[in-house]
């Protein structure tokens, strides 16, 4: 799908973003014909409520809802969105249309998408978000943290301030006078001193039009999905000391990501990577920064504060963010011929190795088999990457032969995106903000759909501690020696 470019690619670049669909493409074939005798999905009908299965700890195997959003087939090694297949979305789709695919149950038209699009670049403009965030000390806070703080002063945006007179009396600049943030450019002759980042790329933001807007849950949706990019961006642009950027109108979200991140014009094939990035990570089932933002907003919370439980819950290293450990390891063997040295001590010590392995997943993970050809094709063309790809790719084979047939570990998702990030110069620190860039969508989505029939979520524990103690005033307690 094409990008509103104001310019034309070169043959070269157009070259370049075939070889990713081919690469996609042929993933999906060799998937297709890897998995063809395993079973097709189950439970992929409505339940009929209460439902019988059995729990394991941590609610393992429970049954908390319906839905029509998304399907992992872990034994197969499938993923579904609205029933597209996950790799036809990567070699076809977009975020954004992925994004109106999870939200709205269906494919947009062409209008349809054309008003997202545009919607979502204009959500993407926070320079209020991005003022108040420069207020706290970013640079020394978990990026994770940092975003969570930015979901919840965009809440503060959304639900009292300036919503409606965005930028009306500053024209296109917001006046320093306002706080005290330091400027990044000096005052070039109006009347007040001016941040140099608002600079009137987009006319006036509209409200959204009202076809597509169906509630102000809805609308928060919007707000989010091209906020959290903007918010991303900008802890990344603050940690390195400099001033968050406004999005570009020629480029998508994952171009504009990119561009507000590194302050430099993303090339074709660095903004398509990074958006089959985002589809691939938009949604994956009740996982658990899922289920967090699900359980907030079942108390009739409200969407903001849904998302910011998703981020914290995906800050953890349990769920997001083993991409990182993954190119720590793989510059911790730093070369090929150094991984079956490595592994065989990593068995001798019962090391798991990160990037492989998953809790639904007993087979292949489908956005590994996009990531890692991937990877190996972005290493091709960058000599820098190359000895990281090819110690991924001996480790893979190693861990694979050895554990594939008996234990079903395979590669997962975290594996080679560390290593495509990697491509694009992206500080390790902030993969973790990436997936929250992404999967802010499948949050959305699935917080609406559960809204449509909300029921507070309210499980059990069993208790296992004692009953019927007596309570000893505290002078007649037995003290502890010494104390
Ligand atoms: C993802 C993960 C938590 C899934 O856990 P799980 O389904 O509970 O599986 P378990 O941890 O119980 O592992 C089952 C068996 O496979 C082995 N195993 C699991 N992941 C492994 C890995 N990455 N490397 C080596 N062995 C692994 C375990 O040692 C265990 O072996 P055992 O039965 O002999 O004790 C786990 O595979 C893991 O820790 N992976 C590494 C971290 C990672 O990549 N996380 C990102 C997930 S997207």
């Amino acid at each position: 799908m094409e990008q509103t470019r104001t310019r034309k690619l070169t043959e070269k670049e157009r070259a370049e973003l075939d070889r990713v669909t081919e690469v996609i493409l042929q993933a999906k074939e060799k998937a297709y014909r890897e998995t063809d005798s395993e079973p097709e999905p189950e439970l992929t009908s409505a339940v009929d409520w209460p439902v019988q299965c059995t729990v394991g700890p941590g609610l393992e195997g429970a049954i908390a809802a319906e839905t029509k959003i998304g399907y992992v087939n872990g034994t197969k090694g499938s993923l579904i969105y609205r029933g597209y297949d996950i790799f036809d979305l990567c070699a076809h789709s977009t975020f954004e249309e992925t994004s109106y695919l999870l939200l709205h149950g269906r494919l947009p038209s062409t209008a349809e998408l054309t008003q997202f699009t545009a919607l979502l670049k204009r959500k993407m403009l926070i320079p209020r978000t991005h003022r108040l965030l420069m207020t706290f000390p970013v640079e020394e806070m978990l990026p994770m943290a940092a975003l969570r703080l930015g979901t919840n002063l965009m809440r503060q945006k959304q639900t009292f301030r300036d919503q409606d007179t965005f930028l009306a009396e500053a024209k296109d600049h917001i006046a320093t006078d306002d706080d005290s943030i330091p400027m990044e450019t000096p005052p070039k002759g109006e009347k007040r001193s001016v941040f140099e980042f608002i600079r009137h790329i987009f006319s006036r933001p509209e409200t959204a039009p009202s076809d597509l807007i169906s509630s102000e849950e809805m609308e928060s949706c919007y707000n989010l999905i091209g906020g959290v990019a903007s918010v991303a961006a900008g802890i990344g642009r603050i940690r390195q000391g400099r001033m968050p950027l406004e999005p570009l109108p020629d480029l998508s979200l994952a171009g504009n990501y990119l561009y507000m991140l590194t302050g430099r014009r993303p090339t074709p094939l660095e903004e398509r990577v990074m958006d089959v990035c985002l589809i691939l990570h938009a949604d994956h089932g009740m996982n658990a920064s899922t289920f967090a933002a699900m359980v907030v907003a079942s108390t009739l919370s409200d969407v903001y504060f849904a998302i910011g439980s998703g981020i914290a819950a995906l800050s953890g290293p349990l769920h997001g963010g083993a991409n990182v450990e993954v190119v720590q390891v793989l510059e911790e063997i730093g070369s090929p011929k150094n991984v079956t040295e490595w592994y065989k001590r990593a068995i001798k010590e019962h090391r798991k190795v990160p990037g492989f392995g998953h809790r639904v997943y007993k087979a292949y993970d489908p956005r590994a088999r996009v990531l890692g050809p991937l990877s190996a094709m972005l290493a091709e063309a960058d000599d820098n990457l190359k000895p990281l790809y090819e110690t991924a790719s001996k480790l893979e084979g190693e861990v694979v032969a050895a554990l594939s047939e008996k234990k079903k570990i395979f590669p997962n998702v975290d594996f080679y995106s560390g290593i495509v990030y990697r491509s694009m110069g992206i500080d390790p620190h902030l993969y973790t903000t990436i997936f929250a860039v992404s999967r802010v969508a499948g949050w959305c989505a699935r917080v609406m759909e559960y809204l449509e029939h909300n029921r507070i979520f309210r499980p059990r524990a069993i208790y296992t501690g004692t009953l019927n103690e007596q309570y000893v005033p505290i002078d007649q307690r037995s003290q502890p020696k010494g104390s």
